[in-house]
């Protein structure tokens, strides 16, 4: 088969290749197939006979060349590896409670309202492009428990193009009176959400979707023991991930371990129901002990760190440096609306800042943790996410091969946040600059499987 350009970029492409290893690629000339895979990547392309060649080699023609300015780069597209979607509205308000009081007050009541699909009709399709305005082309979604505004989430992410993992959250106990399901609802609607997702038909049909159904219980308060016995079935038989929130917060843990008295501690509770395995993204994980750091790295989990979240909440700052000692997979998550913040240019500043508390608490200390670098907080948001869902072999970088999920970044525009001095600013600092200043206007063109999905 022969394979067809669809797009060329030229200028500079920035991604990781190790936590360790940011590389610049200067006068890089990248491909883009019409599946939307990269097809070629050729570096310091410095004059416009090589460039004329290499696009003749691949037989396409000069209109398929997308020339980048000296400021402009590509950048892997973001995932988000932790987003409640149907708690959008509530961004940005109810930060004075801790966890438990905080779902009781703000949070059930809000995911309740999604028992109307109509409800769900005017919040989804928001959720989804403004992720994608802010360049998640990855998301990993709670939604509620409910099935059909649940399958509209699902429809809703599949049409913008956005490559998405959705939940329908299951709770069967130590819920509100008026959000809960029994055990047998819970368990059949996941079974229809699975098949209704497996099902949606891709575009063209031959392509594999960039949909997935993703098991959601939603923490193991509100779970029965034979519901998540049930949900590890679930994931099991249809080979599908898993996600939950684990060790958030301390009270949550305090509850977990009267509810859970027969297993050691709470990651255990999700390990002995089947729960826990190399498809399974747990949210937050502050506070494991060293026993369970070692059963999440002998499982292969991933933990999604949210740090918005973390502070907003006052559930306790992440040692991420700790996980990453121990091997363990770590992606960022804005966690939305325990975070206020919908961009993962936020999870990367606050993981910073998160990974300068956890430096400043040790560095008196035997065991001291150095803060988390600018390649380090790049490929989290990009590689690490990836990882957590599966698909390191598929996104996250600009290896050939792989699937062109990107963002065209332009610090230049109209009302850019980023203060640019041409005198001084080379490549590397705006680059820097972007991931501490920049925000969504800076972000020009969202591309998810080489097809453009946000932007101009
Ligand atoms: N634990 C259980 N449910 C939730 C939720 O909606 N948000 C957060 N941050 N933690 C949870
Ligand atoms: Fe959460």
């Amino acid at each position: 088969m022969t394979t067809i350009i669809s797009k060329i970029f030229y200028g500079t492409l920035i991604h990781s290749l190790s936590l360790t290893e940011l590389e610049f690629i200067h006068n890089a000339l990248l491909g883009v197939d019409n599946r939307g895979k990269i097809a070629f990547l050729e570096r310091n392309v410095s004059n416009e006979q090589t460039l004329r060649d290499i696009i003749k080699k691949w037989e396409a023609t000069e209109d398929k060349v997308v020339r980048l300015t000296n400021q402009q780069f590509l950048l892997p597209g973001f995932v988000d590896t932790h987003m409640h979607a149907s708690q959008y509205p509530n961004a940005g308000i109810g930060m004075d409670l801790p966890l438990i009081d905080w779902l009781n007050k703000y949070t059930f009541p809000l995911e309740q309202s999604f028992s109307s699909v109509k409800f769900a009709e005017k919040i989804y399709p928001t959720v989804v492009s403004h992720l994608l305005r802010c360049g998640t082309t990855t998301a990993v979604y709670y939604a509620t428990i409910h099935l059909e505004s649940t399958k509209f989430l699902a429809k809703v992410v599949q049409q913008k193009g956005q490559r998405g993992f959705i939940g329908k959250v299951n709770m069967d106990c130590n819920s509100p009176e008026t959000y809960v399901e029994t055990i047998e609802s819970s368990v059949k609607d996941t079974v229809q959400f699975v098949d209704y997702v497996l099902n949606l038909k891709n575009d063209p049909p031959d392509v594999s979707s960039l949909v997935t159904p993703i098991i959601t219980p939603r923490f193991a308060i509100c779970c029965s023991s034979e519901l998540l016995n049930a949900l590890g079935e679930v994931a099991k038989k249809y080979e599908i991930p898993i996600q939950s929130h684990l060790s958030e917060n301390t009270t949550e843990i305090a509850i977990v371990n009267q509810l859970f008295p027969q297993h050691e501690d709470y990651t255990t509770v999700y390990d002995h129901h089947n729960l826990l395995n190399h498809r399974t993204i747990m949210a937050h994980g502050i506070h494991l002990s060293s026993q369970e750091l070692k059963l999440i790295k002998k499982r292969n989990a991933g933990i999604s760190h949210c740090p918005n979240s973390n502070f907003t909440l006052c559930s306790g700052v992440c040692n991420v440096r700790q996980l990453l000692d121990e091997g363990i997979k770590v992606g960022l998550g804005t966690d939305v609306s325990g975070g206020f913040s919908k961009s993962i240019l936020d999870s990367i500043r606050n993981a910073s800042i998160a990974s300068r508390v956890v430096y400043l608490s040790s560095n008196t200390s035997d065991k001291v943790y150095p803060h988390l670098t600018l390649p380090e907080l790049t490929y989290l948001a990009t590689m690490g996410g990836a990882q957590l869902v599966n698909l390191e072999n598929v996104i996250g970088n600009f290896i050939v091969g792989k699937e062109f999920d990107a963002l065209l970044i332009d610090p230049e525009v109209e009302g850019s946040p980023m203060q640019m001095f041409d005198e001084i600013d080379t490549i590397d600092r705006i680059f820097e600059k972007f991931m501490f200043l920049g925000d969504e206007r800076n972000i020009k063109a969202v591309f998810v499987r080489g097809r453009k999905v946000s932007g101009i």
